[in-house]
């Protein structure tokens, strides 16, 4: 009842709504009405009550719970949203539930307590200052081409990061997202399926969005950074959040339709950090290192050695020089 007070309070945000309108709707007594508002308040809700007048709503906190409030009705993505206070794992989760929900469903969280990285680090993250997120995707696609979504996800996060704030953000291929030479975002694809099959894909992103310098542990202060430290001021997770949704949704969405990841791979390629600087790449047991010059239509990144020999890979430990953990 208190989720549907307060979707009504928001679109009529600034309205009044009388007392008696509420309750009428939703067959509950005033008692009731104001009860639930009072929890809305707690929670965060900036709630005006006048008397004769009824509730009005100035601000909402800066909470992820109501977000798909605005998602668009035709898109793929958010069909179904969920939506966790304290979870361990947004991938975890995701991951459990994926074989019997629908393409597009959003799993988010406000904090994580066991937040998974890649090649089994933990990824920090605490309450309400970042995104944490994953979204189920069921592609007719073979699993080793589900790498390629890894390249959709950076895409539209780099897009909606610099459509948002003015802080010249850009790809570590494959799948972190750097601001000067350090971090601020990371994205974790995992999936399920046989060999010629794939059953889902979990992508699942982690944006430090409104993390202040004390916030970041003190091992990662030399690697990681937040968009709040970047642009020195709190920004706001809603709008980030929208952004990314809308623009995930466009580019997967034109995935789908027109099997083309043209203009995707053409934004890996604008906003690289990767790209022209020498990299040094472990793979399984094999260190390749060069020139990175190029990434193909399926997202591959190419290598050009001392000697002129190319090697294209498709994943791996990419540490580029001028970014955190790149040693000489
Ligand atoms: C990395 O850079 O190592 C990938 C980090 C991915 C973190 C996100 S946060 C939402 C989702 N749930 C998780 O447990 N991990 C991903």
């Amino acid at each position: 009842m208190k989720d549907l007070i307060i979707k009504e309070l928001i679109q009529n945000k600034n309205l009044f709504i009388s007392g008696q309108e509420i309750s009428n709707k939703y067959q509950i007594t005033r008692a009731a009405v104001w009860k639930h508002i009072k929890k809305l308040k707690e929670e965060g809700y900036d709630i005006e009550a006048v008397t004769n007048k009824g509730y009005r709503l100035i601000e909402e906190p800066d909470k992820l719970k109501t977000a798909y409030l605005d998602f668009k009705d035709n898109w793929i993505l958010g069909k179904e949203y969920i939506y966790f206070e304290e979870i361990d794992s947004t991938n975890v989760y995701a991951k459990q539930i994926a074989m019997d929900k629908k393409e597009g469903t959003i799993v988010v969280a406000e904090k994580q307590t066991k937040g998974k990285g890649r090649l089994g680090r933990t990824w920090v993250a605490d309450k309400g200052v970042g995104i944490y997120m994953t979204v189920i995707l069921k592609p007719h696609m073979i699993p080793s081409d589900a790498v390629m979504m890894t390249q959709v996800a950076a895409a539209a996060v780099v897009k909606a990061i610099n459509h948002c704030y003015q802080c010249d953000a850009k790809i570590k291929w494959p799948n972190d997202i750097v601001i000067g030479n350090k971090k601020i975002c990371g994205i974790l694809t995992e999936l399920s399926g046989e060999i010629e099959n794939l059953n889902y894909i979990v992508l699942g992103i982690g944006v430090n969005v409104n993390q202040t310098k004390k916030d970041i542990p003190r091992d990662l202060q030399d690697k990681s950074t937040s968009i709040r430290i970047c642009v020195d001021q709190k920004v706001s997770r809603q709008k980030l959040f929208h952004e990314v949704l809308e623009q995930l949704n466009n580019m997967y969405e034109t995935f789908i339709t027109e099997k083309s990841l043209d203009e995707v791979m053409n934004i890996c390629r604008q906003y690289s950090a990767t790209l022209g600087n020498h990299v040094k790449v472990l793979n399984y047991d094999k260190q390749l290192e060069g020139k990175a010059i190029n990434i193909t239509s399926r997202g591959g990144l190419i290598i050009e050695d001392e000697s002129g020999n190319q090697t294209e890979i498709i994943s791996g430990e990419v540490s580029v020089r001028g970014l955190y953990g790149y040693i000489d």
